[in-house]
């Protein structure tokens, strides 16, 4: 193929490439260095051990990798979300699927799969990918967008306008809300930003941060009401919102703050997580 035509087809490759996205990388990275802050010492210790050497000993550093997976593991493409008919519920025996009807396959079975093969030491999966895909859909359960309405694939065909940019509602809850809060607060700096959120977690958040992961049965996870909660905001996030539509000031301040809870909800609870899994209070699954 000749090369002008070659080039063509990447430009076209890279401009959709965000909206086969999660969070972006920093939602996601976001949300694992929020984890690392609540892990036990044990849970810190048994992550470190699991991670790929160029992790460089950080967890967040692979909180995207999943997202580089979708070609190599096909399969794995329908893990990241969970969509519904748009009435701001998810049911899990309805909605959790592939489009080929396969059941569990969507972010909340995922993540209980990959928390039931951590567990176990007899499973054949591979356990630093079982982390790092875990990591990475307890992120994404948290986009109120990965449980969007599947007729507009999670808001992903709707174009919109960011201030002047061209966009798509799903790309804006992914990426655009982070990027502008970035740089009009926290200087451009992710680390700012973090130190903002888990401040909030200890003074603003503090009674309530405790009921955020109350799950009570321990051989599986409570992935299904994160991705009830994400149904329900997705629902306010779709308001008022159509194709071409533009959205600035007003939305991006209704959002921001939606945005920066499901990060820290997203990092207590994967914590939590892995350390049920790899904390002292270790149980078998029978
Ligand atoms: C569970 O994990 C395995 C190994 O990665 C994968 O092949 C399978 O599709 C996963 N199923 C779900 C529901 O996540
Ligand atoms: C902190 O909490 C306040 C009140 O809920 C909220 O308006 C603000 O956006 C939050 N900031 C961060 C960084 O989480």
């Amino acid at each position: 193929m000749g090369r002008r035509l070659l080039l063509l087809l990447l430009a076209m490759a890279a401009a959709r490439a965000p909206t086969a996205q999660a969070w972006g990388k920093e939602g996601h990275y976001m949300v694992c260095k929020v984890a690392e802050g609540f892990l036990t010492s044990e849970a810190a210790a048994a992550v470190k051990e699991l991670l790929p050497g160029w992790a460089g000993g950080d967890l967040a550093e692979t909180c995207s990798w999943a997202d580089t997976q979708r070609f190599r593991y096909r399969w794995s493409s329908p893990l990241h979300f969970a969509d519904t008919p748009g009435d701001c519920q998810f049911n899990y025996a309805r909605d959790c699927h592939n489009t080929e009807g396969e059941k569990d396959m969507c972010v909340v079975g995922a993540i209980n799969n990959y928390t039931a093969a951590l567990k176990d030491s007899s499973s054949p999966y591979d356990p630093t990918e079982s982390l790092m895909f875990l990591a990475h859909f307890v992120g994404d359960v948290h986009q109120p967008l990965h449980c969007g309405h599947a007729k507009d694939l999670g808001g992903n065909t709707i174009v919109v306008h960011w201030y002047t940019r061209k966009s798509n509602l799903h790309h804006v809850w992914d990426v655009n809300i982070i990027e502008t809060a970035m740089k009009d607060f926290y200087n451009n700096d992710v680390n700012t930003m973090i130190e903002a959120i888990k401040r909030n977690i200890t003074e603003e958040w503090s009674n309530e941060e405790k009921q955020w992961e109350t799950c009570q049965i321990r051989a599986k996870t409570c992935a299904d009401k994160y991705a009830e909660e994400s149904a329900a905001l997705a629902c306010k996030a779709y308001e008022g919102v159509e194709q071409e539509s533009t959205l600035e000031d007003d939305y991006f301040f209704s959002a921001l703050p939606v945005v920066e809870k499901r990060i820290a909800q997203g990092g207590v609870r994967l914590a939590a997580i892995l350390n049920r899994i790899f904390g002292n209070s270790r149980v078998q699954i029978s």
